[in-house]
Formats: structure tokens, sequence, C-alpha cells
């Protein structure tokens, strides 16, 4: 029996964005020429060399550290037979993000379109949440701090984009953003269910960790999102939207 089947889910996800303000790429960012026929090559590497950057943040282009990443706000609503509940998650702290290692980074540069293949190990999520509704029918209320880990991430990311004419220059910006993940070792801990009742909250859990997978699989949508407004934060509004795409792919 598949108890997944109807699944309704809405989410938001709110994050904090700044104006950057850059015409060029920064000087410590690698080039890629677009006509190099190790273009690949040389985007993967570059994925190497701007990760320090990435961890930290680079404020002039407007984006934000992804070590630790921090999420203001997800709003969860999932209506499954297996679960139906509302949630509030507040201060998100992901850690791990900046120990993604690319295998692929494509561009097909007639068609303006990227694929690209990561993985991540060991990612951390904690915060503050707050719940209401059943899981596996049984039901769940509560609010305190949560716990999770994914132990290993296979990530795709497609981007397709497409020129716009600025200031008499040509720049790119994305008419499609897709992400995909496959998790491996889920885990959830969350305190506070039932205003503290232990036994009710150890129940939880474990009910919570027997049915993870399935668990995760119903939450993808979310955990792809968030990983797509990454992508889009770091390629379109830091890059994209700023550099001429003259200047992001030089001729030669
Ligand atoms: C975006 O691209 C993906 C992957 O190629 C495709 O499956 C999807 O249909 C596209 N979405 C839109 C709105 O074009
Ligand atoms: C990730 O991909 C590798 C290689 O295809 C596979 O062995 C592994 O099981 C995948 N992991 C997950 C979590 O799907």
């Amino acid at each position: 029996m598949h108890l997944f089947s109807k699944s309704i889910l809405i989410f938001s996800v709110f994050f904090t964005i700044s104006e950057a303000v850059i015409h060029d790429l920064p000087s410590y960012f690698p080039r890629c020429k677009r006509y190099d026929p190790k273009l690949s090559e040389c985007l993967l590497k570059a994925t190497e060399t701007v990760k320090p950057y990435l961890i930290k943040g680079v404020p002039e282009l407007g984006v934000p550290a992804i070590e630790p990443y921090v999420i203001p706000e997800i709003t969860l609503e999932q209506g499954t037979q297996a679960l139906n509940f509302k949630a509030l998650l507040k201060n998100v702290v992901v850690k791990g993000l900046g120990s993604y290692k690319f295998s692929q980074f494509d561009f097909d540069v007639p068609n303006l379109q990227w694929f690209c293949k990561a993985t991540i190990d060991n990612m951390d999520l904690t915060g503050d949440y707050t719940v209401t509704g059943k899981i596996l029918l049984a039901p769940i209320e509560g609010k305190g701090k949560f716990v999770a880990g994914i132990a290993n991430s296979n990530i795709t990311a497609y981007q397709k984009v497409e020129y716009v004419k600025k200031r008499g220059k040509d720049y790119v910006r994305p008419v499609n953003t897709t992400t995909t993940i496959e998790v491996g070792g889920p885990k959830v801990h969350l305190d506070g269910l039932f205003d503290g009742n232990e036994e009710l909250n150890r129940v939880t859990n474990t009910v919570i960790n027997d049915n993870v997978n399935e668990l995760f699989e119903d939450l993808k949508p979310v955990i792809q999102q968030i990983i797509t407004n990454i992508v889009e934060q770091w390629l379109f509004r830091a890059l994209e939207d700023n550099v001429p795409f003259d200047k992001l792919y030089p001729v030669d």
C-alpha cells in the first residue's frame, strides 16, 4: 500500500536578500572561456576555487555565507494520509553545505543551459519548531527545538537562462531552475512535544525515525526548494543579474 499518493504540500521559505553592487566577477573568481573545449573541467575546478568564498559569504556580491546557512523561516503544510500537519520552523541553521563536491558541471553554451551533479555529506539542520497535526495517524503537537541530519545526499541542478539587454549589454536571467535531491541516512529529533511529556515525546520520535525515509521523501519538495533558492541566489541574484554575460564567460 502506498500511503503517500495524495500529497498536498504548501510551503514558503523566507530568505534575507541584499543588493549586490558589482559589474564584473571579483578578481579571485576563476574565469572560464565559453568556447574552451575543457569548459566543464574549468567549471568543476571553479566550484572548488570559490568554495572558501561561498563558505564565508561575499558581501560585495550580496550573498550570505553557506556555512552555516541560515533560513529565518520555513512554513510547512502537509496533507497526505500519512502526514497531515502544519509546522513553522524558525532560525533554521544548516551546517555542511560547504562540504559540497561537484562531479559534473556542464554548460551547453548554444542552448544556454547547465547540468550539474554534486554530493553533500553530513548535513545538519537545527532550529525552533511549532507543529500541530497528525503523523502516521498519531497526533503530533508541540514546540521546541529540532535537530535533523542527512548522512549523504546526491543533488542535481539544472538551469536554463535567456538573454536580456540591460544598460546596452547582454545579461542572462534564469527561465528554469530545477534541482533534485536524494538523501541517505536521514535522522530527526524533536524536543518539547506534548508540553514536554517525556513518554509521548519518546514514542513520537521513535515513530518518526522508524519511518524517516518516507517522511523525508514527502518533505523532498521543500528541501529541493531550499536548494533551488540557494542556486538562484548565487547564480542569478549575485552573478547573472550583475555581471554581463561576456564577463561571466569570456569569448577569448
Ligand atoms: C524545467 O526543466 C526541467 C528539466 O529539464 C523540466 O523537466 C521542466 O519541465 C522544466 N519546467 C518548465 C516550467 O519549463
Ligand atoms: C548517490 O549516488 C551514488 C552513485 O550513483 C549511489 O551509490 C548512492 O547510493 C547515492 N546516494 C543516495 C543517497 O541516493
